[in-house]
């Protein structure tokens, strides 16, 4: 039997899965002498069974392969192949990615408002299901559990836009398919399904595909190749402290983390943004008595020199 038209055994219940075909993922297409754990490859025994056995299977999710290392279960799926040595190497995650391992429930408190309105849905009935899935450490989903590889990526559909099957290359992705649940092209939308209130940054002057098109972030791309949160934000591959995921050169010249940030772009010689400061003028290192907590109308945050927003009334600070 062809090993498409195995697919298309699973396509009665599963359709979209099978749209695996002919992309990265379909492993006939792109390494097809790789096998599973039953020393099958893809081409005998199916488009699916790279991944899943439908017999005999070791573990949860029918998977066919040695998982990799990882305490949560669906992020080891992922490392059966991309990892060093494995089928997948030159596509292992280098550098700090976005938080995973963490309930969104346990978001820290300045994010707790934005990105707890992923469970609005669920909480007023419409919804059985978060938007994006999260997996229990077994890789179950569940609604409590963490964010995973796969709360971002869906394995089995190359483009979250256009409902295709892959054209049997290896093809290089970019925010608008790396089979993503949600593109980030050119709005961030992926991001935005939990960070509600930063999607407020679309349209303005932060908006680089607006203001500075052909600006690239540290990983050499631009806003239309990877978001309007990419100009200072990425996923994966982020700056090695992993302070805010942060995507650019920070400025060195100033001892405040935060000012760093912005002064990677409002500085003279970064060629960014036209409105450079050289001269700080408002008072800085002022401690601040704050009475307002995140959340409420005028919360204006006030950092430490670590650059975490401070929480709590800064009388401890005095
Ligand atoms: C007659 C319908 C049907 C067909 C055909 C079918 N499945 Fe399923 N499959 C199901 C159902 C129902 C579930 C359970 C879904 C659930 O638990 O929500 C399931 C679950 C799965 C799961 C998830 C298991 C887990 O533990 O999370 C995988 C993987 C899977 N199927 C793969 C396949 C593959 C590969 C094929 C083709 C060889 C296939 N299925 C054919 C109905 C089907
Ligand atoms: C490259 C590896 C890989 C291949 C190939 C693969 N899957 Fe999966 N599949 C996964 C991973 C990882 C998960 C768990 C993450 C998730 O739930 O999305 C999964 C989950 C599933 C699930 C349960 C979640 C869901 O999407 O409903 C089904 C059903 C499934 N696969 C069916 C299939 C079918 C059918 C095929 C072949 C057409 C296939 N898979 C090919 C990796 C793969
Ligand atoms: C059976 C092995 C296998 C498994 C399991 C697997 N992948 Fe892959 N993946 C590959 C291969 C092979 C490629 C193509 C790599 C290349 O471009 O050379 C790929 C490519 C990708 C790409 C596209 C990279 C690009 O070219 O832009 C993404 C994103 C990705 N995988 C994510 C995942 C995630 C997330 C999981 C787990 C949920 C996963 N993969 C599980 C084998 C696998
Ligand atoms: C918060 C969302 C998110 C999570 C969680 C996430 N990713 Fe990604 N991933 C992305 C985005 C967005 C891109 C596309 C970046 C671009 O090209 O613009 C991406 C790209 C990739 C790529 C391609 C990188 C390249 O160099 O081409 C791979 C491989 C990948 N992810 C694997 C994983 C694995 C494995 C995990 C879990 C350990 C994971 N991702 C978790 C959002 C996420
Ligand atoms: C499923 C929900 C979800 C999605 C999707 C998501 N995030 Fe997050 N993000 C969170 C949560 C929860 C935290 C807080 C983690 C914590 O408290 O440590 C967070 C934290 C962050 C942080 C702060 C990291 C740090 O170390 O300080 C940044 C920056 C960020 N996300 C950017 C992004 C970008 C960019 C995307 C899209 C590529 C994205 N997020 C997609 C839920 C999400
Ligand atoms: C022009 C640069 C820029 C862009 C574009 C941008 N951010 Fe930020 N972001 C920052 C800076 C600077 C901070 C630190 C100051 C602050 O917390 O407001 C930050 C902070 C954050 C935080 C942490 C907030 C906290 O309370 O700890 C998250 C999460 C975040 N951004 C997500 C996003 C998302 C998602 C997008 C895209 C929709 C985005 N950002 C677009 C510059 C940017
Ligand atoms: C990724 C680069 C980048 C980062 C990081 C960044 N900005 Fe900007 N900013 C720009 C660009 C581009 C503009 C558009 C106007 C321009 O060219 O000056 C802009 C415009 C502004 C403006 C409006 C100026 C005016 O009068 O039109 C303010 C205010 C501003 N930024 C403040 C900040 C602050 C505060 C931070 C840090 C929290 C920051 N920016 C971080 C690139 C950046």
């Amino acid at each position: 039997m062809p090993y498409d038209d195995w697919a298309m055994l699973c396509a009665n219940c599963h359709e979209e899965n099978t749209l695996i075909v002919g992309t990265d993922h379909d492993l006939q297409a792109m390494v097809p002498a790789e096998q599973n754990i039953n020393q099958e490859t893809t081409e005998q025994a199916g488009v699916c069974s790279t991944c899943h056995l439908v017999h005999n299977a070791k573990v949860k999710g029918l998977w066919a392969r040695e998982t990799g290392a990882s305490d949560n279960q669906n992020e080891a799926f992922c490392k059966s192949c991309h990892a060093k040595r494995k089928v997948a190497s030159n596509k292992v995650l280098y550098g700090p990615s976005h938080p995973m391992g963490k309930r969104i429930a346990d978001a820290r408190a300045t994010l707790k408002n934005e990105v707890y309105r992923f469970y609005d849905r669920v909480l007023d009935g419409e919804a059985s299901q978060t938007e994006l899935p999260l997996f229990s450490k077994k890789g179950n989903r569940s609604i409590n559990g963490v964010i995973a590889c796969s709360t971002c990526h869906n394995v089995h559909r190359w483009n979250p836009v256009r409902r295709i099957a892959g054209g049997g290359q290896n093809i290089e992705g970019d925010g608008g398919s790396s089979f993503l649940r949600k593109a980030t092209l050119t709005d961030s939308g992926l991001c935005a399904i939990c960070h509600t209130q930063k999607a407020l940054v679309v349209n303005t002057g932060h908006d680089l595909s607006i203001t500075a098109p052909q600006e690239r972030n540290i990983l050499g791309k631009n806003v239309a190749q990877s978001g309007v949160c990419s100009a200072c934000h990425i996923a994966h591959g982020a700056r090695e402290d992993s302070y805010l995921l942060w995507a650019r050169h920070p400025n060195d010249d100033n001892d405040l983390r935060q000012e760093q940030l912005c002064l990677s772009c409002h500085a003279i010689g970064t060629d960014v943004a036209s409105k450079t400061v050289k001269h700080y003028s408002h008072p800085e290192d002022a401690p601040v008595v704050q009475l307002v907590r995140p959340g409420q109308p005028d919360y204006a945050p006030v950092y430490d020199k670590e650059g975490r927003k401070v929480r709590e009334p800064l009388n401890n600070y005095l």
